[in-house]
């Protein structure tokens, strides 16, 4: 049996990477990330997943949210804090009309490099490489701009560091206390149903609040009203990048990836023999495989086998992304083949990336009812094979943005010109995520009954 090392993965075949053309350079700036100080700390990733463990018993629903693909040109602090505010608005909603705790996880602070389904990209005649991701190179449509940058590695950590920072001011500095849930609120929000659906349950917490302080509960006394766990996570694509964050835990010994405390592996680099499951067999995060409608049960089976042989609760989530109109058919056989081995894994639904259409004025987007469809899907199956529909996996954003068309204050395929912002795939607006977050809710409740 060949030895894990942090660099084994490059003994193994590897799909969707870059061609840096100047391998000096790269070995240089990999050198010099060595030396970085991690973003995470092991006993963080440990937290995680013994609370993920609890979403994979049953007993909580894991919420994992953020940007497609974070840029340098959208890095903000307003942005991040919008990001935060929208999330914290859909756990509360799930906590208290769903009646489970949910685990906060961002796709934030180091979501930066992204597969893609062609190599190239051809506009008006002129094809050039395809933007990978600001990690990797411009999404600008020039020559200069597509050819990959390693310097950009140390661009993308010194974003991934200040925004895991702001993020845990926010968890912890205030504004997560549970006495602020009017103000996560956003300002642009529009008023309606789902508005006011969420300012009636804000009421009622207040006023829970009230009595519970009067009990002697207040935000001085337990840290769990004024304070949230909020962790973070990527897909770990670049794998250069992930080896040169991979480290060896001082009081266990045992490899963390120390970027993030959740890394995943995408739908295209899923293969059993390749690199990037060689790299997930080895750190102890908790890690996630995203299974599409190519997913063979059989295949599933040997990949959770392959990176979780302890069959350790919280170790593996499998991000479910079929598509609103393949998940009824598509789920029911994975689940089975999961349940007959009795494997522990934490099941979630990614219902954005099976969704992904052209307008017909030509800009990538998803239906808000596919999406809705989708995640709607994915409880009924759960419910009908007896297990627990455990997370959803979302690309959303606080703003105010123009790039699902539909949900309850219809963006139309007209709208997507005005703030259609992404650097890659179109992510919910903070209505939608309200919206969907609502729908959630009540699967959740309905599932408990
Ligand atoms: C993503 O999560 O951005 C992504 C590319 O997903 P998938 O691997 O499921 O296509
Ligand atoms: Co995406």
């Amino acid at each position: 049996m060949s030895i894990w090392t942090p660099s084994s993965w490059r003994e193994k075949p590897i799909l969707q990477q870059p061609t840096y053309p100047d391998q000096g350079k790269l070995n240089d700036v990999l050198a010099e990330l060595k030396n970085y100080p991690p973003l995470v700390f092991a006993g963080e990733v440990r937290s995680l997943k013994e609370q993920l463990a609890n979403v994979a018993n049953g007993k909580a629903f894991l919420l994992q949210g953020g940007d497609c693909a974070e840029s340098f040109s959208e890095f903000h602090a307003d942005n991040i804090r919008d990001t935060f505010k929208a999330l914290m608005q859909m756990a509360v909603v799930m906590t208290y009309a769903g009646g489970l705790p949910v685990v906060k996880v961002g796709r934030l602070g180091g979501q930066f490099a992204k597969p893609r389904s062609s190599d190239t990209e051809t506009i008006d005649g002129v094809t050039l490489d395809s933007y990978r991701g600001d990690i990797i190179n411009s999404v600008d449509f020039n020559s200069t701009a597509r050819v990959p940058d390693p310097e950009r590695m140390i661009k993308a950590y010194n974003q991934a560091t200040s925004t895991q920072n702001l993020l845990r001011a926010f968890a912890s500095g205030g504004l997560a206390d549970l006495h602020q849930v009017h103000k996560w609120t956003l300002d642009f929000a529009h008023q309606g149903d789902v508005t006011q659906k969420y300012e009636k349950l804000a009421d009622d917490i207040q006023q829970s609040l009230k009595f519970m302080e009067a009990c002697g509960i207040t935000s001085k006394t337990y840290r769990t009203l004024r304070e949230t766990d909020f962790y973070t996570s990527h897909e770990a694509l670049l794998l250069p990048y992930e080896e040169a964050f991979t480290r060896q835990d001082s009081i266990t010994g045992d490899w963390y990836n120390v970027a993030a405390h959740m890394v995943w592996i995408g739908d295209r680099t899923r293969q059993l023999d390749g690199a990037h499951v060689e790299y997930m067999k080895g750190i102890h995060n908790p890690i996630g495989i995203k299974a599409g409608p190519s997913m063979d049960p059989e295949d599933l089976v040997r990949l959770a086998n392959a990176v979780n042989p302890e069959n350790e609760a919280g170790r593996l989530n499998i991000i479910v992304r079929m598509g609103a109109n393949k998940v009824a058919e598509g789920l029911p056989s994975l689940i089975r083949a999961v349940e007959k081995e009795g494997l522990n894994v934490v099941w979630s639904c990614d219902p954005m990336h099976g969704n992904t259409i052209k307008s017909s004025n030509n800009y990538k987007t998803r239906p808000v009812d596919d999406i809705l469809t989708e995640m709607k899907q994915f409880f009924q199956v759960h419910k009908s094979e007896g297990t627990h529909a455990g997370g959803v996996h979302l690309e959303m954003t606080g703003k105010n943005v123009t790039e699902c068309i539909g949900g309850v204050f219809t963006v139309t395929e007209e709208d997507l010109s005005s703030r259609y912002h992404t650097h890659c795939d179109p992510r919910l607006n903070a209505d939608q995520s309200l919206e969907l977050a609502f729908l959630i809710a009540d699967s959740l409740k309905e599932a408990q009954k």
